[in-house]
């Protein structure tokens, strides 16, 4: 009795003063964390805060074949007592059994040497990215394009079965760093633009790694790690890892909400951003991490650094004057395991710094009890290996299926000029120039993190999937398919070279077919090494399309790019476009069928697509950012300029939106307003629509939005069906964070819209609330 007494009163001073946990406790699982805490020595619970890479692990053989050295394993795992260890050999993807095998070593040790199982964690996130054989999903930025939460969480749950076959329990995904400017290079990693769009999706992508219990974690699920914590998208050059400046309400209104949805939904784990927001790095902020996440949410899961980023601290951001003092302002802000891939000196500084009194051994625990924690949820003591039987199903077809459908849903038709698409042969066939660097690449349709880190020198293990060009030979017979790429990526080179263009081969071929499909965009990366100097899209492949124009024959731009490259002087030229965004292995197939007119096109921009360079809007932008021409002699103007809006996309039929109601006319903070429109497909196809409801507050004591995304969903019609869509939505999400940093709703005037119906309602009563979420 004495024990469990003292266990509990452990539990209680672990808790955060408001002890409102963002997921409910496992009592039981609690006790045992604490039992093993109790149990280990100060050097067992530094060891436990490092992660290392692979790769120092092992080495590769005469015949390039990577082995992990045992002896080595048994140093850094006896010795060290290390916790965790990531990534793939030379971040290039192994076999099932390689993984399983290596990762089984690794546990082995780890119980042996120290009691406690090790977790291992992959960036598998659109798919297995470091298993070959396994199933690629599109990029989030295409799963946000489908507003389709279901796929969402059918496509996560795929990915935890097939990451938990290679016996990998810990994925570091979803990804919820709001894609808000173009420049940077990953913004195709998350759910684009939008705070409810990423909140909805990491909600259900969570729910479909980690199972419905996020502290019982079942051998098919793994754990996740939603990143980058948080504003990670948003540097001010639109390079990634560089500062952020982001006003105090923008953070909390916009760039929180996912992180806050992720917690609530159980994420096991976060990685932080690597970079500052407004000069603060987040690895040193005790106000974001501890503050903000743990103890106002009474979150209790753990906190790991990206990539070396403790070291940051002082190599790059200049907080701290060497790496001992970095581990102490990190340690102390929140973090509870370092990702310090190459050196194990981690451990010796840390344990230096409790001597020394500069860390505590309070803090210390915390951190160790929030490892123990995931370890326990993901109940990797009792099992700390899977994969084998009851995994046949790695790789099937009955998951390349669910890969197909998403890729369908998620590619956007932007324009079809008199019905040009779908490219039907009726009497004679139809001859086709495909064209565009992305025609027969399989690299580009997948993007970074497939196979190997930036998606490079991987493409003999995509082999077996089709390309855009071999999906159209399937489609429409070889014969009629002309392959003439004009421009080309350099393959060994950077992600932006290109080969000298060969334009006019592409010209001289365009004179045998009836239409030309440009395929056109950028080749894989992922990180700083897609940074980019220029938004434009490359001036070769602009030649391409123009000089294809002059040929007269229609064209049909295939964008495939992780980012919106500006295109404005070669839109015009063509008749029919659709942005394929980054469609994974099935997205040659997926684009064929819905060319041919066999899948309807059902995706929706998922960001702002910008038309001029100095016009990088969202579409929430403030409604000043719109001025009209000054009166007099002043000829100033800005305007928010676009070549297309957040939400848009087209399909092969069409929908009639109408009686647009709110069940209330006034409201109060604590009131759920019902809102109903009926959607008609008045078209002659089947088709999937998403429905989306945004909010505009007219008058309010800050600048307002023009509008804010407030809820969405997507229904199937048959030709002339009508579904009525309904949508409960609480008055509180109307709020928005006020110049003083409070959740305030105003008195005033609001307007609910759907497609472009509007219904006004009033809020009747202002409130602000005193606590950070509400
Ligand atoms: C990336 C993370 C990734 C980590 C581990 C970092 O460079 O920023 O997104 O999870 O490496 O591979």
């Amino acid at each position: 009795m004495k024990h469990i007494l003292s266990l509990f009163v452990l539990m209680l001073t672990a808790m955060p003063v408001s002890a409102q946990f963002a997921i409910p406790r496992d009592a039981k699982l609690e006790a045992k964390i604490e039992k093993t805490l109790q149990k280990m020595t100060l050097d067992e619970k530094v060891g436990q805060m490092l992660e290392l890479n692979l790769d120092i692990m092992g080495k590769y053989d005469a015949n390039r074949v990577w082995q992990l050295n045992e002896t080595m394993l048994d140093t850094l795992i006896s010795k060290w007592k290390v916790g965790s260890i990531l990534n793939a050999p030379g971040t290039r993807a192994a076999t099932v059994a390689q993984w399983q095998e290596w990762i089984r070593l690794i546990q082995k040790k780890s119980m042996k040497y120290i009691g406690i199982p090790d977790i291992y964690g992959l960036d598998h996130n659109h798919g297995v990215t470091y298993t070959q054989g396994g199933t690629l999903f599109p990029q989030p930025i295409n799963m946000a394009a489908s507003f389709n939460t279901e796929l969402v969480k059918t496509g996560a749950e795929i990915t935890a079965y097939e990451s938990r076959a290679g016996n990998c329990p810990w994925v570091y995904n979803p990804v919820v760093d709001l894609g808000r400017d173009p420049r940077w290079p990953r913004i195709w990693e998350s759910y684009g633009e939008d705070a409810v769009v990423n909140a909805k999706m990491v909600t259900a992508q969570i729910k479909g790694y980690q199972g419905d219990d996020p502290n019982h974690i079942d051998r098919f699920h793994v754990g996740t790690s939603t990143k980058h914590y948080f504003a990670y998208g948003a540097p001010w050059t639109g390079k990634d890892r560089t500062p952020a400046y982001v006003s105090p309400q923008m953070l909390r209104e916009k760039y929180f909400e996912p992180f806050r949805a992720a917690a609530i939904a159980g994420t096991l784990t976060m990685m932080v951003n690597s970079g500052s927001v407004n000069g603060v790095p987040l690895h040193a902020s005790y106000e974001y991490l501890t503050k903000w996440l743990k103890e106002d949410l009474g979150w209790d899961g753990m906190l790991v650094t990206d990539w070396a980023d403790i070291n940051s601290l002082y190599t790059r951001e200049h907080v701290a004057k060497d790496k001992k003092d970095a581990i102490r302002i990190a340690i102390n802000a929140g973090i509870d395991m370092s990702m310090d891939p190459y050196s194990v000196d981690f451990c010796i500084l840390l344990k230096e710094l409790v001597q020394e009194g500069k860390v505590s051994m309070t803090r210390i625990d915390d951190a160790v009890r929030r490892i123990l924690r995931v370890k326990y949820r993901l109940n990797l003591f009792d099992e700390p290996n899977t994969g084998g039987k009851g995994y046949e199903k790695f790789g099937s077809d009955e998951h390349a299926q669910k890969a197909l459908q998403a890729a369908e849903e998620s590619m956007v038709l932007l324009k079809n000029q008199g019905n040009l698409l779908p490219l039907t042969s009726h009497s004679s066939p139809l001859k086709i120039l495909l064209t565009g660097p992305n025609a027969n690449q399989m690299r580009c349709l997948m993007g970074g993190w497939s196979y190997t880190w930036q998606g490079s020198n991987a493409e003999d293990l995509a082999e077996k999937y089709n390309t855009i060009y071999e999906a159209m030979c399937n489609k429409y017979g070889k014969d009629n398919i002309i392959l003439e790429q004009g421009v080309t990526y350099r393959e060994r080179g950077r992600y932006f070279e290109e080969n000298k263009p060969q334009i006019e081969q592409a010209v001289a071929a365009a004179a045998q077919a009836d239409v030309i499909i440009a395929c056109i965009g950028e080749n894989s990366y992922t990180e700083t090494p897609g940074n980019l100097t220029d938004l434009w899209l490359s001036e070769n492949q602009r030649n391409l399309v123009k000089e294809l124009a002059k040929t007269g024959k229609p064209i049909i731009l295939v964008l495939n790019e992780g980012r919106p490259r500006l295109i404005a002087d070669i839109e015009p030229l063509a008749k029919a476009i659709v942005d394929v965004l980054l469609p994974g292995n099935y997205g040659g197939d997926a684009l064929a069928n819905l060319l041919c007119g066999d899948a309807n096109f059902s995706a929706k921009m998922p960001y702002t697509y910008p038309k001029e360079i100095n016009s990088l809007n969202t579409y929430d932008y403030k409604v000043s950012e719109v001025v009209g021409t000054m009166a007099g002699a002043y000829d100033y103007d800005a305007r928010v300029s676009l070549q297309w809006p957040f939400g848009y996309g087209l399909s092969y039929t069409t929908y009639e939106y109408s009686n647009l109601k709110v069940d209330k006319s006034t409201f109060t903070a604590d009131d759920i307003l019902t809102v109903s429109v009926d959607v008609k497909n008045t078209g002659s196809k089947a088709g999937k629509e998403a429905v989306l409801l945004y909010s505009s507050d007219l008058v309010a004591s800050i600048v307002p939005d023009n509008r804010r995304l407030r809820d969405f969903t997507k229904i199937e019609l048959q030709p002339g069906e009508t579904k009525t869509v309904t949508f409960q939505l609480p008055a509180k999400n109307l709020a928005f964070v006020g110049a003083d940093g409070r959740w305030t709703l105003e008195e005033g005037d609001f307007l609910l819209r759907v497609g472009r119906l509007s219904v006004p309602t009033l809020c009747r009563e202002t409130k602000i609330w005193s606590s950070p979420n509400i």
